[in-house]
């Protein structure tokens, strides 16, 4: 965690780029069973911790700011990872599941294949 809030913090000017990777970052929590409202906790823990090791440089104009980066991260690691079905598409963590699954299956090669007749 700590790493990857330092790949954001490398990466202030252009947080965009690693949208992806943040997603994917996410996708994962998703599986470690982690709730969209769980981010805000662990937010405050962090922030928490940088105002411990500032102490009276942690002004109120830092504290805003970073909020404002643990928000960026949190909403791009919740980002569509907990939506719900939109239309004929499926979410990413039923596609998650259905992948896994065959992927299970698919190793049974034939046998799997002649279970099917
Ligand atoms: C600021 C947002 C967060 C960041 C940047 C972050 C980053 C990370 C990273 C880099 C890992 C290593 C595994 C991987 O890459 O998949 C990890 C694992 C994990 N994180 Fe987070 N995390 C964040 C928020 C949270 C929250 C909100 C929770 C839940 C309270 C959480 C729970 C976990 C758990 C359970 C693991 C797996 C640990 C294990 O199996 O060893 N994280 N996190």
């Amino acid at each position: 965690m700590v790493k990857t809030i330092g790949t954001a913090i490398a990466g202030l000017e252009d947080l965009g780029k690693l949208a992806p990777k943040l997603k994917e970052l996410g996708l994962r929590h998703l599986q470690y069973g982690v709730a969209p409202g769980h981010y805000s906790v662990v937010g405050k823990a962090l922030i928490n911790a940088v105002e411990f090791f500032l102490k009276d440089q942690f002004t109120t104009q830092v504290h805003k700011t970073w909020d404002k980066v643990i928000g960026i991260v949190a909403q791009n690691m919740i980002s569509t990872n907990y939506e719900e079905e939109d239309g004929p598409n499926l979410t990413p963590r039923k596609i998650k599941m259905i992948r896994e699954s065959w992927a299970k299956v698919a190793t049974l090669g034939d046998k799997a294949g002649i279970m099917l007749y």
